[in-house]
């Protein structure tokens, strides 16, 4: 599903970012103190160092509230002015209410419309691109979009070819209507004939109990298979991206990556021809927070001035589902 936004009259301005990090942080050599594995090894496959990991009692609803508060601050938006919340997440707080209603009482931002959706680590970007069509059909003009994760939850410690790879974490924007410039177009794709390479074969309807067909609540991954699909469907739509705005590789200021792996990230920047000091990498500081990773490697990115208005940026993910997606906006 594309669409593009040549002649579009509205806009969603990313007006503010926010993004939050649990406090306590798990290193490599912390890991290899109970796992069967090294910072050498786990730096050179995936260009992680160290992941957060939430607190006993803290919620992916507390990590999207305190990323959703400095995203407000930083736009100067009272949650009082929200027309909506989308909220991209697949570890929720409770089976429902959605976390995304959680976290609009807890803002007072009461009366909105607010609703999860989950896309695995596309999350963010899936929630981006409903948000994005609300305003420009005329729907909402100030939308809070979260993407936020207690992936660890579902992490099995003693499985080091998962547990490694996988961080707490939340980002949010507050998109704004304007008439001039903004989000250009989203992508969004999925195949869900490959559960089985990437999935948690648990669930309400399912079952939480291990048996032949599930075995507790936690991460499965064919790493390697995931790896080879993910390359190749993000450089397609990077194309589709590029191709459905009249856009060349070289126009891209800055690729905001999903923050799976580092060669991942590689293989799109080469696909774009562009050089690494252009690409937002943030993979080192949380691993894989799912639909945190976006919306915290483009706050990280926006706090520390690389990123300035008016230039363009090209954010993309890809997880679970199959799901993958990008959007290309002017910031
Ligand atoms: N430490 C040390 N050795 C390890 C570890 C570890 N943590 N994990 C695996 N190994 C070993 C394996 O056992 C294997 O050993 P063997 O050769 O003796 O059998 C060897 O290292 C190579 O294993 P591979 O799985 O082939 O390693 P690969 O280079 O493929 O890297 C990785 C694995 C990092 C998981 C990579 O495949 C990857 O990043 N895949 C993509 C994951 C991803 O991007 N997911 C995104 C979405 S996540 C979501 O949606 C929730």
């Amino acid at each position: 599903m594309s669409e593009q936004a040549s002649n579009q009259r509205i806009y969603s301005r990313i007006a503010g970012t926010g993004s939050y990090l649990p406090e306590k942080v798990l290193t490599n050599d912390d890991l290899a103190k109970f796992v069967d594995t090294s910072d050498e090894w786990i730096a050179s496959r995936t260009g992680i160092r160290e992941r957060h990991i939430a607190a006993e009692g803290e919620t992916t609803g507390d990590l999207a509230y305190h990323a959703s508060v400095r995203a407000l601050e930083a736009a100067g938006v009272d949650a009082s002015e929200l027309d909506l919340i989308v909220l991209g997440t697949t570890t929720p707080d409770l089976v429902f209410p959605s976390t995304a209603c959680l976290l609009q009482h807890r803002l007072g931002a009461n009366g909105c419309a607010a609703f999860d959706v989950n896309a695995a680590c596309s999350g963010f970007v899936y929630a981006l691109s409903v948000a994005d069509k609300f305003i420009r059909t005329g729907s909402a003009k100030t939308v809070l979009v979260v993407g936020s994760e207690t992936l660890t939850r579902m992490v099995d410690w003693s499985e080091r070819t998962t547990c490694v790879l996988f961080g707490d974490g939340a980002g949010a924007v507050v998109l704004k209507a304007d008439d001039e410039t903004g989000i250009l177009s989203t992508h969004l794709h999925a195949d869900g004939g490959k559960k089985e390479l990437l999935w948690n074969p648990v669930g309400v309807s399912v079952g939480f109990k291990e048996n032949e067909k599930n075995a507790g609540v936690r991460i499965r991954m064919a790493g390697s298979e995931v790896f080879k699909y993910a390359v190749k469907a993000l450089d397609a739509i990077v194309d589709e991206t590029l191709e459905a705005n009249g856009l060349d590789r070289h126009d891209i200021d800055w690729l905001i990556p999903h923050q799976a792996n580092l060669r991942i990230i590689e293989a799109t920047a080469k696909r774009l021809d562009m050089p690494m000091d252009r690409v937002i990498v943030t993979v080192d500081k949380h691993g894989n927070t799912s639909s945190g990773s976006v919306p915290l490697a483009l706050d990280a990115a926006i706090r520390s001035g690389k990123v300035e208005r008016g230039q363009m940026l090209l954010l993309e993910a890809f997880g679970g589902g199959f799901t993958w997606g990008s959007a290309l906006l002017r910031y």
